[in-house]
């Protein structure tokens, strides 16, 4: 395992360091994740539930495995690792926070720059009228209607959508001007946020992945843990070389 001494003392000398998360550094706060034993994916297909052709056929599939999150939104809390990168942007030494996760969690963290690749369960849009409505606050109904009697549909990129293209520039460029590049809890297979740290490294950024099981063969550090728990002690140590 590599040395979070070594990881520290990089991210305080080159001060360019951003953030890949998904949905491993959200397991701490208690949210399943998707290819793990036990998995979102496990109990359900994410084509038929989770597809943009799935939510024009039967919104009420998404809403299945949606609403109960958008409806106890304040009770998921962030964790240690959300913590830990809020402090790190504190200290003026990440520059964004990338993430896949769609649960809202950095920004509850105090993290300011979070570029959110597949939108969020926060905001839940009219496909109607476009009036927003804001987690936890959504009208009853699998699938709720709003009050003009259209569907509503989370703000989160399903499976056939494209990604916002603001977010997903920001992204690229964020990736290409870093100069190291933490890959929490993500298995790097979902395009196009897996490519994002092969282009941190092809524009010379060292990347330190954080996961308990190696996802990314090409990490030149490699810390084999929680993110609640690797985190809080990278970050210790970055504040002991300050
Ligand atoms: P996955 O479920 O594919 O991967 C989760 C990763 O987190 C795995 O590599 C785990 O080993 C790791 N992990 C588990 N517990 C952890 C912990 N406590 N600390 C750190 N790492 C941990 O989730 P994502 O990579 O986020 O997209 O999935 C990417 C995308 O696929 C999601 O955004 C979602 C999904 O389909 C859409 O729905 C569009």
């Amino acid at each position: 395992m590599s040395s979070y001494r070594e990881i520290a003392e990089l991210i305080v000398k080159e001060k360019a360091c951003v953030a890949l998360t998904g949905a491993g550094i959200s397991a701490e706060s208690g949210i399943a994740t998707f290819r793990d034993k036990g998995g979102l994916w496990e109990k359900y297909d994410p084509v038929r539930y989770a597809s943009i052709d799935a939510f024009r056929t039967d919104p009420s599939k998404y809403w299945l495995i949606r609403g109960e999150f958008i409806r106890n939104y304040d009770r998921y809390q962030p964790n240690s690792a959300h913590l830990a990168l809020t402090k790190l942007e504190d200290l003026g030494l990440l520059n964004h926070v990338i993430t896949q996760n769609i649960d809202g969690l950095h920004r509850k963290a105090g993290s300011r720059k979070v570029i959110e690749l597949h939108g969020s369960l926060r905001e839940i849009n009219c496909l109607g009228c476009h009036r927003t409505y804001l987690a936890p606050k959504v009208p009853d109904g699998t699938p709720p209607h709003c009050e003009c009697g259209a569907i509503l549909k989370p703000n989160t990129v399903l499976f056939g959508e494209q990604l916002p293209p603001v977010a997903l520039e920001n992204a690229y460029r964020e990736a290409s001007r870093c100069r190291v590049m933490l890959l929490i809890g993500t298995s790097a297979v979902v395009q196009p946020a897996a490519s994002l740290p092969h282009v941190a490294r092809q524009n010379g950024a060292v990347v330190a992945e954080v996961n308990p099981e190696k996802a990314f063969p090409d990490a030149d550090f490699f810390f084999a843990a929680k993110a609640a728990t690797a985190l809080p002690e990278i970050v210790a140590q970055v504040e002991q070389l300050m």
